[in-house]
């Protein structure tokens, strides 16, 4: 594939002070594109910056993306936000179907197929997370699981919809773990995932697919020279500007 992407996940962290100080250090990378999915209040904040409005200081080329989206468009729905909103912020990405989301806030794979529906129809990229845990992969499932959260998605997007999705494997043993898939696990993964594409109608070689758990700077470059890879989803990394900005050029080739 042709240019990488690269997504930070702030999570549940930042401040107006802290983001700002954060973004200042994040400048574009030649070849790379660079996202950051960061919690509601700021999202606001981060267009402002990314749009170069800032009191004039520069900033800009960073797309702005959210790390849910309810499944709702509006309504009586209590402490949601709706993937219009989101757009209206200048949103490009959502993150859906995060490992998080699923093990402690209760979402499940059609859920997870709903709120990516949502996302494409108020023209924002879901970035559909998908990986299985230890003993799923001890146990020889980690296909069967990404195969049964990506067909509810598939399901409820249909092909048309889903084609325009971005896939993250994120293996939950992974995330925040420290312990990166290797090269080989990761190849293997999603040269598993583009087949399940194929045999689903759905060209895998078509499909942007970027890996996740513990993406850092010492291991960012080989994990992005895949070419299977086409990006990465970095949480803890994104919060240390200098780490963020070593992943975005390992992306790039570059140092
Ligand atoms: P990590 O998180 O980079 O801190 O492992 C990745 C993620 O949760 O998306």
């Amino acid at each position: 594939m042709s240019q990488k992407l690269v997504v930070g996940n702030w999570k549940l962290n930042g401040s107006l002070v802290a983001n700002e100080t954060l973004l200042r250090a994040i400048v574009p990378v030649d070849g790379v594109e660079v996202a950051v999915c960061v919690p509601f209040p700021y999202l606001a904040q981060v267009a402002a910056w990314s749009r170069g409005k800032t009191g004039g200081k520069t900033g800009g080329g960073i797309a702005l993306g959210a790390q849910t989206v309810s499944e709702h468009g509006a309504g009586a729905y209590t402490g949601e936000v709706g993937a219009a909103m989101l757009a209206d912020f200048g949103c490009r990405y959502v993150i859906v179907g995060h490992s998080e989301r699923r093990s402690l806030f209760g979402e499940d794979d059609a859920l997870v197929g709903r709120k990516a529906a949502a996302a494409l129809a108020a023209g924002l990229t879901p970035i559909v997370c998908t990986g299985e845990s230890l003993g799923e992969r001890d146990g020889g499932q980690a296909m069967a699981v990404i195969g049964r959260q990506l067909g509810a998605v598939l399901d409820v997007m249909g092909g048309e919809g889903f084609r325009g999705a971005v896939i993250a494997y994120e293996p939950v043993w992974a995330i925040g773990s420290g312990r990166a898939a290797s090269v080989a696990e990761v190849e293997e993964v999603h040269g598993c995932i583009r087949a399940w594409c194929d045999a689903q109608g759905v060209a895998g070689q078509g499909m942007r697919i970027l890996y996740g758990g513990s993406v850092k700077a010492g291991n960012a470059r080989a994990l992005f020279a895949l070419p299977g890879v086409d990006g990465g989803l970095v949480g803890g990394a994104s919060l240390v500007a200098a780490d963020f900005m070593a992943i975005c050029r390992a992306a790039s080739g570059g140092d």
